[in-house]
């Protein structure tokens, strides 16, 4: 039977209990919003540990003033459902007070890669994951964290974080789910219209021909150039770039592993997609 807990005191009482009985503990912050990408990485969470522990949080400090925070789905009961479902041992819903009881203002900074791609987009944006991130892992506790690895540039930037700050912390990823037409899933997706919904799984096209030319040694500048055309006629780019993966930088003779991440804008909806692979 999954736990609810809505305050910090309840559910460190329990963590304690499961600590000292031996647990391991697996920990998975969300928005809420629950698809089967975040059902993955509760899956993954439960081979990797004893108890498993879900966050959902609306986290206001990692939206811009524009975004949609006020119209970010709250589907709480329908998250509650699902997670019992996946045998989740604990579910923390916590208010912003009990996240941030000294306010909103903090002085966290991402370097270098929180200012790049989304980060470029999106000022302060990763300065609010980063943030929230570290409150929950000071309150969570966990020994290994799950994150999903279609906010790309987020696993890198949070894998980085625990490293400096909580380097007991294990970080895991869990690839992308998508939908059956390749669509990858996100919470944002629901935003879409009937005829964007249509349009929308060109994006993930576009990446996978990106791949295949630069697997087939063609110039990765003018792929880009030549795919973003293609994208345009569909969407408003935001970023398409193909980078070192490990980096998030330029592609050089070192690189090991390609990152190929876009953002786009389908009417007013924001969507981002990625794929990861080796350069051979
Ligand atoms: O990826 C998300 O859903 C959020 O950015 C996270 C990691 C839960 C922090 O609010």
């Amino acid at each position: 039977m999954m736990q609810v807990f809505s305050t910090i005191t309840a559910l460190q009482t329990t963590l304690d209990d499961w600590q000292d009985k031996g647990n391991k503990i697996a920990f998975v912050p969300t928005m809420g919003g629950l698809h089967a990408g975040h059902l993955a990485l509760v899956e993954l969470a439960k081979q990797k540990a004893d108890k498993v522990v879900v966050s959902v949080f609306v986290n206001p400090t990692q939206f811009g003033e524009n975004e949609d925070f006020d119209q970010y789905p709250n589907t709480l009961e329908k998250d509650t459902t699902l997670l019992e479902q996946h045998q989740v041992d604990g579910l923390f819903t916590p208010s912003v007070e009990q996240i941030y009881p000294q306010g909103l203002d903090s002085d966290i900074k991402v370097a270098e890669l929180g200012d790049i791609l989304c980060g470029d987009s999106r000022p302060g944006h990763f300065d609010g994951v980063v943030q929230v991130v570290h409150r929950l892992f000071d309150i969570v506790e966990p020994d290994v964290a799950i994150f999903g690895q279609k906010d790309y540039q987020q696993l890198l930037i949070v894998t980085q974080m625990t490293r400096q700050y909580f380097p007991a912390i294990k970080v895991l990823s869990q690839a992308t789910v998508r939908e059956k037409d390749g669509l990858a899933m996100s919470t944002r997706n629901q935003y879409l219209s009937t005829s964007e919904r249509k349009v929308a799984p060109n994006l993930y096209k576009n990446l996978l021909d990106i791949k295949e030319k630069i697997q087939e040694k063609q110039e990765i500048d003018a792929i880009i150039k030549t795919v973003k055309k293609q994208i345009q006629q569909d969407f408003k780019v935001d970023y398409l770039e193909a980078l070192d993966a490990n980096t998030l930088k330029q592609i050089t003779d070192n690189t090991s592993k390609i990152a190929i991440l876009c953002a786009v804008f389908l009417g007013s909806t924001r969507l981002i997609d990625n794929i990861i692979f080796n350069k051979g």
